[in-house]
């Protein structure tokens, strides 16, 4: 593979219509989806992607059913407790982006040990997207920069260095999983030149084959920004 993105960011999407052919419930969906999130980290941790950021609970993903909800934090509880160790022996450096106060105590809490643990780690950086949402995000920048009281002009860079991860280049690859053509509010800012991979397969299904088919479509791309 001649060039492999720097870094992946994937809208984990489709764990509900999983479960649903396969006769079981949404939640039964949503830990198959964790599961799959698993082996992507180890894959991608394999393969020497530098970031990967995956979007697991959206702004938006309130609306939905309080049962729902209530079982998503659970799982994340789960996991995040569970698996973050062996993410650590890994050399995985975790870390989040989104809303994190309005969660239950005992989650942040799981949440800031986990980045505190893994802070220094030199392999592969993974960023949750949970409470997470794009246009909050640029809202978020805009008002510590006048929290700072800065003096206009306002540049790109200004509002970028803002953002909830700076110091991580753009998503070289952005894809997308269930046949959905649309981005959910993920990552405005950072995916504006992002190369974009839709594929039909649910989220639980993406397995290592179907991540290296991204890549590999994603090296036969000629990536332009704008010049001739
Ligand atoms: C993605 O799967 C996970 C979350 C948004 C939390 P969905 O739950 O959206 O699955 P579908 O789209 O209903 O199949
Ligand atoms: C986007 O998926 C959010 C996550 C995958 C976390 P949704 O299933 O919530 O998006 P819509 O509702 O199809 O746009
Ligand atoms: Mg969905």
């Amino acid at each position: 593979m001649s060039a492999l993105p720097r870094h992946i960011a994937i809208v984990m999407d489709g764990n509900g219509r999983w479960a649903e052919r396969h006769g079981k419930n949404r939640l039964q969906g949503h830990d198959a989806g964790m599961k799959a999130m698993k082996e992507i980290v180890k894959r991608s941790s394999t393969l020497g992607i530098e970031h990967l950021t995956v979007y697991a609970f959206s702004t938006e993903n309130w609306k939905r059913p309080r049962s729902e909800v209530q079982g998503l934090m659970g799982l994340f509880r789960y996991y995040l407790k569970g698996k973050m160790e062996s993410m650590h022996r890994r050399g995985a450096r975790v870390r989040f982006a989104g809303h994190l106060e309005v969660f239950p105590e005992d989650i942040r809490d799981i949440v800031n040990e986990v980045m505190e643990r893994t802070r220094d780690n030199a392999g592969i950086d993974v960023i949750f997207c949970v409470n997470y949402g794009g246009r909050q995000e640029i809202v978020d920048a805009v008002n510590r920069l006048l929290a700072q009281n800065t003096q206009g002009p306002v540049t790109e860079e200004t509002l970028r260095g803002l953002m909830y991860a700076p110091d991580v280049p753009d998503p070289d690859l952005l894809i997308r999983t269930a046949g959905e053509l649309r981005m959910s509010n993920f990552w405005l800012w950072g995916g504006a030149y992002s190369e974009y991979f839709f594929t039909d397969v649910y989220w639980p299904d993406f397995d290592r084959g179907e991540l290296e088919r991204a890549i590999d479509s994603y090296a036969g791309r000629e990536r332009r920004y704008g010049t001739a």
